[in-house]
């Protein structure tokens, strides 16, 4: 009999004893394969097809009175806005604070480079857009912006080439000690890019830290604005 693991097997527990899984590890089980899209109920579709437009080039591919489909790369669409009459959007001043305290956080989006993530940082602050939040967790460099619902996306790189690596982190004791991680001024990290800076040193805590300003770290970086 093959000791190897098939998909139609039952899963088996995993050793008890160890604190950090081995990632090379394939599942052993079907499992879904993607995010392919999210669906949001609007009363701001024309302000949110707009920004999204603006952030992540997103195109229509389908509008009627009731629905929009967007997309932005090979999905058929990424995001889909159920219109809803507009006056609703002064119904639930509170939306935003729901998130704030229970339910999805955000969603988060991967760029294949620092130079890539401050160069949209720097794009978007041109058509006045810019992040509720900057700043280095430990285990990825992150924007974090708000859509025209108050719906969170996070802009991030991973700050160590394998998950393995950022698997290993959180049993660190740097992680331990901030978990949270330490503030940074996206416009400060892109000035010392392209002063010649390599990417990896601008991914370590701290960098991020413009001299002469003070560094917000650990829960002092989490406010009401960034929360
Ligand atoms: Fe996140």
């Amino acid at each position: 009999m093959s000791a190897t693991p098939s998909p139609l097997q039952p899963s088996r527990p995993g050793p008890a004893d160890e604190t950090t899984p081995d990632l090379h590890e394939l599942p052993d089980r079907v499992v879904p394969a993607f995010i392919a899209h999210w669906v949001v109920k609007t009363a701001r579709s024309a302000e949110m097809i707009d920004w999204y437009g603006h952030v992540f080039g997103a195109r229509v591919v389908h509008e009627d009175r009731q629905i929009a489909f967007l997309t932005w790369d090979h999905e058929s669409h990424r995001l889909a806005l159920v219109k809803l009459p507009r006056p609703l959007r002064h119904v639930f001043p509170l939306a935003r604070i729901r998130r704030k305290t229970y339910g999805i956080d955000h969603l988060a989006f991967t760029f294949p480079s620092l130079e890539a993530l401050l160069l949209t940082y720097e794009r978007l602050k041109g058509v006045g857009i810019e992040p509720v939040w900057s700043i280095n967790h430990g285990p990825t460099t992150s924007l974090y912006y708000d859509d025209p619902e108050g719906i969170r996306l996070e802009f991030q790189v991973e700050n160590f080439p394998t998950a393995q690596e950022t698997a290993d982190y959180f049993t660190s004791r740097e992680f331990a000690d901030n978990p949270i991680g330490v503030n940074t001024d996206p416009g400060y990290l892109l000035e010392r890019l392209r002063a010649g800076i390599e990417e990896g040193k601008l991914l370590r805590r701290g960098a991020g830290t413009r001299p002469g300003t003070k560094q917000r770290a650990n829960k002092r970086a989490i406010t009401w604005k960034t929360l």
